[in-house]
């Protein structure tokens, strides 16, 4: 048997002397009574009984133990010309004032934090002060507008709001106080304060007995120390596109996270603790929760904080750079960023003048990696890539290449075998386990692993928060978590991950929900009908595309309409939703029964082969959607060129 079958077997046979062996390497206060609590089932929670503060395990127990002053961050900043070190001492000291900042504005255990920031180190200290504090943080991407800011503070309910002056992306300055005052004023929970980090690129205006300057409030704080909590007490909150225009509030607690990201660290990543781990990611999604800030600093790591782009800050080279300077050893981003360094540098020129010789894996995540670009990055680096498979919801991969137990053969277009701890499924509509190679629902066996989301949050009640964990995951299949994801596992049981089973659409590595993209073009005036679908795009993976139909008697130009929806989508999802094409028609494509054909629609834009669905209601609909997608350069040549 394999080293890798061995501890898989392992993990499902005996998960709970498998993850108790593992949780023996955190600092626990009080050991926990039950490792696996199913007294809920299907609801599990881990490490029950058990105490522990996540930014002891993350900063103090390494300060005490020997690496005080390695590493603990790094920022590199191409954007600003900025590269800071912090040792594990100077983060855990900037942390403890932080706590104390927070702390004098009534932020105590279980009280939440919205933090909304750029990728600068104070975001990072931010994060660790609440778990210091056993508040809980809930991170907001810089990339959305207020209006979704608005909706994660109304259902946080924070206490404090914690962001920035500005954010930089590129070259352009982006002023974030003004998004988050717009937030707060439409919002209708209202938090207590705001604390501002004023940065020199874009300095903001604050108001007196609300906002607060960082730098003058830690000024005047005292350090704290960390506050024990249960090992089930939520850590964070983060918000992901679910099947309507409402997020879902993940939870992620304090025990099985730490346990879990520790033994990732070593086990799928094949790092030691001392050595350097780079996600190149933003602290707003989940691996940089993960992979950014916990995971690596569980397991002393340096972690490397990237304020850039893969192209552009200044040139395709900066990644080589940040990885031969700081002497990264294993690498974590998502596809896109290698497709659109590919693009600009397609001979990997930029590479040579680097020593990458320490450098060892790639890791890739986000959407599934094309053959083509892992082939492209494996040839350029000479390294392993891998490509593994996880979600907001996971907390870490459900699927990966685990280099740390044993290096399997890689097979392009597959995220590998499921990773110890996850049953993964392929079923069909009844429940049933397909044949190896076919296509089914992806679904995994419970309990899930620790480090993955015992609930949804709801401020109001946890025992909703369960229902609706149940609700909208756990009862598909009973005994299974649906994973939104379909595709197959082959006959060597390597899992192929290969569409959504619903509206959820993945833009450069972000995760969108094209119903939430509907709601807002059908609020527009003028428009009776729509549909957002995510057509193929060369370097994002996927864009959104909207196809309208306008209301009678709207006597409007339609690109005028189109300009419109592209500005609306914009101001009330976010920059990151990447809309920026729509077409009118004059009908859409539906079934008998009203159905509409987004599929359909999808696969005419991409000029991939498609069967006229025998529901359809008129089939010369669609020759029409041909002609008034060929109109706005649709299907695309495959370089991403109309
Ligand atoms: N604050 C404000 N605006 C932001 C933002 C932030 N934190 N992040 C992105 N945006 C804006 C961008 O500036 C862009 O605006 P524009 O339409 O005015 O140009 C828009 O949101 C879309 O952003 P993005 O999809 O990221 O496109 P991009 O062209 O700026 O960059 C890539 C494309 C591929 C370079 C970039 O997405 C990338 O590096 N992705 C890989 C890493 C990653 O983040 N993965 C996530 C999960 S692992
Ligand atoms: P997020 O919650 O933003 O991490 O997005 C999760 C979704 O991204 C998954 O449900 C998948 O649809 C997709 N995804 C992430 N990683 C992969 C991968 N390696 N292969 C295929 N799809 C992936």
């Amino acid at each position: 048997m394999s080293a890798y079958d061995d501890v898989y077997r392992r993990s499902l046979a005996e998960p709970e002397e498998f993850w108790a062996e593992v949780a023996e390497n955190v600092h626990w206060t009080t050991r926990w009574d039950r490792v696996l609590d199913d007294r809920r089932a299907p609801v599990y929670r881990w490490f029950s009984g058990g105490e522990l503060n996540t930014c002891y395990n993350a900063l103090d127990r390494h300060v005490e133990g020997g690496r005080a002053e390695q590493p603990a961050l790094i920022y590199d900043s191409p954007v600003t010309g900025n590269v800071r070190s912090f040792t594990f001492r100077e983060l855990r000291d900037e942390v403890a004032l932080f706590a104390g900042v927070l702390a004098g504005q009534g932020v105590g255990r279980g009280d939440r934090v919205v933090i909304y920031m750029p990728m600068v180190p104070e975001a990072v200290v931010a994060m660790l002060a609440c778990a210091r504090l056993g508040a809980v943080h809930s991170v907001v991407f810089g990339g959305f507008a207020p209006a979704e800011l608005a909706v994660r503070i109304n259902d946080a309910r924070p206490r404090v709001v914690v962001s920035a002056s500005c954010g930089i992306e590129g070259q352009r300055v982006i002023p974030y106080k003004p998004l988050l005052d717009k937030a707060i004023e439409i919002a209708t929970h209202k938090p207590d304060a705001s604390i501002v980090l004023q940065r020199e690129a874009a300095r903001a205006e604050l108001t007196p007995g609300f906002d607060l300057d960082w730098h003058e409030a830690a000024a005047a704080a005292k350090p704290r120390d960390c506050v024990p909590v249960a090992a089930t007490d939520p850590l964070y909150i983060l918000y992901t596109s679910g099947t309507t225009g409402v997020p879902k509030g993940v939870v992620r607690d304090n025990g099985g996270h730490a346990v879990a990201l520790y033994w990732t660290m070593r086990n799928i990543y094949g790092v030691e603790p001392g050595e350097a781990f780079w996600a190149a990611s933003d602290v707003g999604w989940v691996v940089g929760h993960s992979y950014i800030v916990y995971g690596p600093l569980l397991h002393g790591n340096t972690t490397i904080l990237y304020e850039g782009k893969p192209v552009g800050t200044p040139d395709a080279g900066a990644f080589w750079r940040v990885i031969a300077e700081h002497d990264v050893k294993v690498l974590f981003t998502a596809p896109t960023a290698f497709r659109v360094i590919k693009k600009e540098d397609p001979e990997g020129r930029l590479m040579s003048v680097h020593d990458l010789s320490g450098f060892r894996y790639l890791f890739l995540a986000g959407e599934r990696c094309d053959p083509d670009t892992l082939g492209w990055a494996e040839s350029r680096l000479g390294v392993p890539v891998i490509d593994h498979w996880w979600q907001t919801e996971t907390g870490w991969s459900i699927c990966a290449n685990c280099l740390g137990i044993e290096q399997l053969p890689v097979k392009p277009g597959s995220a590998a075998r499921p990773a110890p701890g996850w049953d993964v499924r392929a079923l069909d509509s009844g429940g049933r386990d397909v044949e190896p190679g076919e296509t089914g629902s992806l679904a995994v066996r419970l309990p899930l692993p620790p480090g993955t989301f015992p609930t949804l949050w709801n401020a109001e009640d946890k025992a909703a928060g369960d229902d609706q964990l149940v609700d909208s995951y756990l009862s598909d299949v009973p005994g299974h978590y649906t994973t939104g994801d379909a595709g197959y596992v082959d006959s060597g049981g390597y899992v192929f991950v290969m569409a959504r089973t619903d509206d959820i659409i993945n833009v450069a590595g972000h995760r969108l929900s094209t119903g939430a993209m509907e709601e807002v073009l059908a609020a527009h005036p003028d428009v009776a009908e729509c549909a957002v679908t995510g057509v193929a795009d060369a370097i994002k993976g996927q864009i959104p595309l909207g196809v309208l139909v306008l209301k009678d008697g709207a006597e409007r130009d339609p690109d005028d309409v189109v300009a419109e929806v592209v500005r609306d989508v914009r101001a009330k999802i976010g920059p990151v939703a990447a809309f920026k094409t729509a077409v009118v028609v004059d009908r859409l494509p539906k079934t008998r029964s009203g159905k509409i054909l987004r599929g359909t629609m999808q696969k005419i834009a991409d000029g991939t082969d498609y069967k006229t669905p025998a529901t359809i209601d008129d089939p010369r609909i669609l020759t029409e959607i041909t002609g008034a997608l060929a109109g706005i350069g649709y299907p695309r040549s495959p370089s991403g060129d109309s």
